[in-house]
């Protein structure tokens, strides 16, 4: 190193450089000489407080990769709930306002959550309530939100075989992280058979979503008025409606029915080049 260089580094009479960084080529060891002593000090360049931002963010990123794939992984959707997304979804005349806005629900998400805003889709059979709910389920989940989307069904066997394999503490687990997660699906209530147990638990988590201010969306192809009789309590207390219609927006499904459609379209290809 010439002296100029030295010079040029921030060196005098008293300091000399002993190492430059290679990237900004700024003094990073200096050697001082005081009162006849020398001395080794090291200086910090902007490039270390770069790498260090550069490392937090890349620790950040990864942090949220793992959850989000944690929070697909522990969803509790089936196959078919986990292939519904809004990219394959046929559009047509019909069903373009609900499909559209679903998805302004999801673009709305922060919003929806701080307020509140869940989602009661009835409807008769067919008519695309459970595709929309879960195409909503699959885009929170892409964007790192936790997402639990079930049939009541399916949950309620789900909590029967927890408590059958673990006791009291597996049941209280899984009611934990249905009650815990950002947004919860609930398909098709009112399918499922009714017993004191069953009522009793679809209160204890519509009740615990309720009043930890959680994002419900519901699907029923029940009436309103039908739904109303469904969660009503032997007692003839309306109890887990009259929390639902507070925090739920209802939106109607109607149109065509998929499954028949698609039934038909079935039927046409079966028959199809057969000669009679
Ligand atoms: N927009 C769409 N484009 C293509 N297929 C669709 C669309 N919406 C629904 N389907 C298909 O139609 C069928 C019925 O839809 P879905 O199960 O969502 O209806 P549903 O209203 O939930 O019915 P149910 O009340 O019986 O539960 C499914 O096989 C689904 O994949
Ligand atoms: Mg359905
Ligand atoms: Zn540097």
């Amino acid at each position: 190193m010439t002296t100029n260089t030295q010079a040029q580094l921030g060196a005098d009479n008293n300091t000399k450089v002993l190492e430059v960084c290679k990237v900004c080529g700024k003094a990073v060891k200096m050697e001082l000489y005081v009162l006849g002593r020398s001395k080794t000090v090291n200086c910090k360049c902007e490039c270390d407080e770069q790498k260090r931002k550069r490392e937090e963010q890349e620790r950040r990123k990864q942090e949220f990769e793992h959850e989000r794939s944690l929070n697909k992984k522990y969803s509790l959707m089936d196959n078919k709930a986990r292939s519904a997304v809004f990219e394959n979804l046929t559009v047509t005349e019909e069903n373009k306002k609900y499909i559209m806005a679903a998805e302004n629900y999801c673009r709305q998400w922060e919003l929806n959550k701080r307020e509140n805003n869940g989602l009661l889709f009835y409807g008769k059979t067919g008519r695309g309530k459970t595709t929309i709910a879960c195409c909503i389920a699959n885009r929170l989940l892409d964007t790192g939100v936790s997402v639990k989307a079930m049939s009541v069904i399916d949950m309620l066997q789900r909590i029967r075989d927890s408590f059958n394999s673990y006791g009291t503490d597996g049941e209280t687990e899984l009611k934990g992280e249905i009650k815990r997660a950002d947004l919860l699906i609930l398909d098709d209530i009112g399918a499922e058979h009714k017993t004191d147990w069953s009522a009793a638990l679809v209160y204890e988590i519509i009740d615990a979503r309720y009043r930890s201010g959680k994002p419900t969306i519901i699907t029923t192809n029940l009436t309103i008025s039908a739904l109303r009789d469904h969660l009503t309590d032997n007692n003839g207390v309306a109890r887990a409606y009259d929390r639902l219609v507070e925090i739920l927006s209802l939106v109607e499904f109607k149109g065509t029915n998929y499954r028949q459609a698609i039934s038909e379209e079935k039927n046409y290809n079966f028959f199809e080049g057969v000669k009679e």
